[in-house]
């Protein structure tokens, strides 16, 4: 995957910079000043598209974190830019053509419009991602019944080299104004990489502050392993993909109570909670993990079973195995607009509450952002599910 990456990436970056040079020698900087500047912009564009390569390849210092976090952000920018500047571009194009117009001077100002929008979007978008929603679902499991849990559905997370602590610790006190009866955390706690988070025993101690009656249970993603990643596709095979003693040490330091192909009974409840490894990266360099079948053959019948699984998938062998309910996360709900759109087309639930088989699902958006730092069109979401089981 990672050899089509590369190439495609290359050639977006250099097509995208020709089409700014096209469109510039229409008189977007005027002659003298287009002709002055011509060695500046080669640099300039040569720099940024070099900052996610320089991310990925450099061996682990501040250097790497550095491009990494600031690769995120130029790509986050790159991607409005790209598709704003081949907007604007056609709407010029119709202006010229309509007003017969043989200079083109729409052209004129669509280097600089396609700039300024997606910069105020990317500043909106980082802002923005900061800024958690809590979701509420009220849902009736098992035909209903009498009793009730609260629970408090987190999931990715992504604390990695664009993190900020204050957005966790500030995440921490939404979630225990909640009030939950249980927390459960549905993986990519880690966007893959534990080097590149600057002060882990900060956010260590902000999530250790998690308040639940029954604690906080958490599952694995496909990103709590340490990998290399370029553009978000990992540069190495499942195989090198392991999850680092740093981790395991983390997540104990959270208290997170992690299950990993494992089921737990709440004190006192009727509630099991069914912790599923990813079936992307089970952390140890395979895709293991036990089928839907064995995972859910010792827990009792009589009893809610909810599954936390990383990945909106598997809906079908899980409700015919017993499954009552699956919490997931990991699709961040597209996390930048014009994603939103499509996540639909590749996932049964790709956001929200559904029934599915007959049994209710719940994604969340995530509290955090892969890749860039920022959300467009989605929100960073912390869900609150009201069961009456
Ligand atoms: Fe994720």
């Amino acid at each position: 995957m990672i050899f089509g990456i590369i190439p495609a990436y290359i050639l977006g970056q250099t097509g995208v910079s020709l089409l700014t040079e096209r469109t510039l020698a229409k008189g977007g900087l005027g002659k003298e000043l287009f002709r002055k500047t011509r060695v500046l912009r080669l640099i300039v564009y040569i720099a940024l598209a070099l900052l996610p390569c320089m991310g990925t390849f450099l061996p682990d210092s501040k250097a790497k974190f550095f491009c990494m976090k600031t690769g995120n952000l130029w790509l986050g920018f790159f991607l409005y830019y790209t598709g704003l500047l081949l907007l604007f571009s056609a709407v010029a194009a119709i202006i010229s053509k309509v007003r017969k117009d043989t200079e083109k001077k729409a052209f004129k100002v669509v280097v600089h419009g396609a700039a300024v929008f997606a910069a105020v979007i990317t500043v909106y978008g980082m802002i923005h991602a900061q800024n958690t929603k809590v979701v509420t679902y009220d849902i009736e499991a098992r035909q209903g019944g009498g009793s009730q849990l609260k629970v408090v559905l987190l999931a990715d997370l992504h604390l990695s080299v664009n993190s900020l602590p204050e957005t966790t610790e500030k995440m921490v006190e939404k979630v225990n104004a909640c009030d939950a009866d249980v927390i459960l955390v549905a993986g990519d706690i880690f966007t893959s990489t534990y080097g590149g988070l600057e002060d882990p025993d900060r956010y260590s101690a902000a999530l250790s502050k998690l308040e639940a009656k029954y604690g906080v249970y958490a599952v694995a993603g496909n990103h709590d392993v340490e990998e290399a990643l370029f553009g978000g596709f990992a540069v190495a095979p499942v195989s090198k993909a392991f999850r680092t003693k740093e981790m395991d040490d983390f997540f104990e330091a959270c208290d997170f109570k992690m299950l990993y192909d494992e089921s737990i009974e709440l004190d006192d409840t009727d509630v099991i909670i069914v912790g599923r490894k990813d079936g992307e990266k089970a952390g140890d360099g395979t895709k293991k993990r036990l089928s839907a079948k064995k995972l859910l053959k010792d827990c009792d019948p009589d009893k809610l079973k909810i599954v936390l699984e990383h990945e909106p998938k598997d809906y079908e062998k899980l409700a015919k195995n017993g499954a009552d309910m699956v919490l997931s996360g990991h699709t961040h709900n597209g996390q930048l607009f014009p994603g939103n759109l499509v996540v639909p087309f590749f996932n049964e639930n790709a956001y929200g509450c559904k029934t599915l088989f007959g049994m209710p699902t719940v994604v969340t958006a995530g509290t955090g952002y892969y890749g860039p730092p920022m959300r467009v069109g989605t929100d960073s979401e912390i869900t609150v599910i009201n069961i009456t089981y």
